[in-house]
C-alpha cells in the first residue's frame, strides 16, 4: 500500500515518511532554532545539518544548555557487526566524528556482536567477534581521537556491561519489550535480554566515573526504539539523565527504494569493496531517469528517488552550489544518467581508496582504541 513503511532496528522498508517518524516516535524535529543554537558551537554548520540529513532530535536543546553550563557530554554510538560495514552506516560516524572534534566529547562505540550472534540463524560467535574488530578499522579510519574513543564489543567488555545491563533489565518486562521490539514467541531469549545492554553504554561512563554526565547519540533513526521505549524510561529510575539523540535520514541502497542495507549486498557498497567491484555496482545501480534519452532531455529526470543523486547528498558532494546544480541540471534534463554515474564513480572510487588505506593503517592502532574488561 502507498505510504505504509516500517521502521525497526532490524527492518527498514517501503518509503519512508520521516515527518511522521517525528510524530509517531515523538522527537523534535531539527529546525532553524537548534540549528543556529549548533552554529554558536560550531561555526558553519556540518553539511549533514545543512541539508537536514540529521532531521530530529530529543534534548537537543537540553545538552547544549548543560554544555554552556560548563557540562561536558560524551557521545554514545555503535554497529551490529553481522558483516563488513557499507557507506550507509559511515554517515552516523562521520558525524559523530564532527561533534567530537567541536565539542571535545569522548565517544563510546558499541559492537553488538552478542546482537548479530543472537539475531544471525548462521553466523557464529567468532565472526560476529571477528566482525567487531573488522569494522572497528572503518571507525578508526574516520579519524576519531585515540584518547577520546573506547570503542568494546559486547563479548569481550561484558565484566563492565553486564552490571548495567542488569539494572536496566530489573526495570524492563516482558511486555513492554514486546511492545517496543515487536516480538513473538518465536524470539530466543537472549534476544529479548539484548536490549538492556543495548541501553547500558548510555550510562557506563556515569558508571565508570561516578558522576551523572550527559549522552548524546547520534545515530540514524531505525536505532530509536532502544532509547524511546527503554533506555529513557530507565534512567530516572537509576539516577541518570535520560541520554538525548540526533537521528538521520537512510541513505538509499543501489535499488528501486529501500535503505542500503547490508542484507542487501548487490545493493550495497562496501568500505572493503575493491573500487573497481563498487564502480559496476553503480553502473547498474537504479536512476531516477527516463526510458530514452530523448525523454529524459524533454521532460528531465527526477533526483529525489534516484540513489546516485543521494550519495552525492549524503557524502560526495559537499559543496552545496554544486549538489544544486547536478539537481536542477537532472530535473533540467540537462544530465544524464550514464554521465551523472561517470561522475559520481570519479569521486567515489578515490574516497573508497584513501579509506581502504586508512583503514589498513588503522589496524596499528587497533589496541589503542578498544577497551577490554
Ligand atoms: P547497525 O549495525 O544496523 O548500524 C550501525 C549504524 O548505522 C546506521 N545505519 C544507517 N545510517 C544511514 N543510512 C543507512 N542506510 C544506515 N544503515 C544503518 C544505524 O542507525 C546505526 O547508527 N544495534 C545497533 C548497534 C548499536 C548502536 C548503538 C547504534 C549499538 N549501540 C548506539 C547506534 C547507537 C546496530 O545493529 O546498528
Amino acid at each position: 500500500m502507498p505510504g505504509d513503511f516500517k521502521v525497526t532496528p532490524w527492518e527498514v522498508s517501503g518509503e519512508v515518511d520521516y515527518d511522521r517518524l517525528v510524530r509517531d516516535f515523538g522527537t523534535s524535529p531539527i529546525d532553524d532554532e537548534i540549528l543556529e543554537r549548533f552554529r554558536q558551537y560550531t561555526g558553519d554548520l556540518h553539511f549533514m545539518l545543512r541539508r537536514k540529513i540529521f532531521f530530529s532530535h530529543r534534548d537537543l536543546g537540553w545538552i547544549l544548555d548543560r554544555y554552556a553550563a560548563g557540562e561536558n557530554f560524551f557521545l554514545y554510538t555503535g554497529r551490529g557487526p553481522s558483516g563488513h560495514t557499507h557507506l550507509g552506516h559511515l554517515i552516523p560516524w562521520m558525524f559523530t566524528k564532527h561533534l567530537q572534534e567541536k565539542f571535545g566529547a569522548d565517544l563510546y562505540f558499541q559492537m553488538t556482536d552478542d546482537e548479530k550472534f543472537f539475531h544471525d540463524p548462521v553466523l557464529s560467535q567468532v565472526e560476529t567477534l571477528g566482525f567487531s574488530y573488522e569494522n572497528a578499522l572503518d571507525v578508526i579510519a574516520l579519524g576519531f581521537d585515540p584518547a577520546k574513543t573506547f570503542i568494546f564489543s559486547d563479548i569481550e567488555y561484558i565484566k563492565t556491561l553486564y552490571k548495567i545491563a542488569i539494572e536496566v533489565a530489573k526495570h524492563v518486562t516482558y511486555s513492554t519489550a514486546k511492545a517496543v521490539f515487536g516480538f513473538d514467541n518465536s524470539i530466543n531469549i537472549g534476544m529479548i535480554f539484548f536490549p538492556a545492554l543495548q541501553a547500558a553504554p548510555s550510562f557506563l561512563p556515569s558508571v565508570l566515573k561516578k558522576k551523572n554526565i550527559p549522552c548524546l547519540i547520534p545515530a540514524a533513526i531505525d536505532q530509536d526504539n532502544y532509547w524511546r521505549g527503554i533506555a529513557r524510561d530507565v534512567a530516572p529510575k537509576l539516577g541518570f539523565y535520560k541520554p538525548a539523540q540526533i537521528h538521520s535520514k537512510f541513505m538509499p541502497g543501489l535499488g528501486k527504494g529501500g535503505k542500503m542495507s547490508a542484507s542487501q549486498p548487490e545493493t550495497a557498497i562496501f568500505t572493503t569493496d575493491d573500487p573497481e567491484v563498487a564502480e559496476k555496482k553503480i553502473r547498474n545501480s537504479f536512476t531516477g531517469g527516463r526510458d530514452t534519452i530523448a525523454e529524459q532531455k524533454k521532460f528531465g529526470a527526477n533526483p529525489d528517488i534516484c540513489p546516485i543523486y543521494h550519495y552525492y547528498e549524503f557524502m560526495l558532494e559537499q559543496d552545496d552550489k554544486k549538489l544544486k546544480t547536478i539537481y536542477e541540471d537532472c530535473k533540467g534534463g540537462r544530465l544524464m544518467c550514464g554521465d551523472d554515474k561517470m561522475h559520481l564513480i570519479s569521486k567515489l572510487k578515490p574516497f573508497l581508496k584513501e579509506h581502504q588505506r586508512k583503514r589498513e593503517e588503522a589496524r596499528k592502532m587497533i589496541d589503542k582504541f578498544m577497551v577490554k574488561d
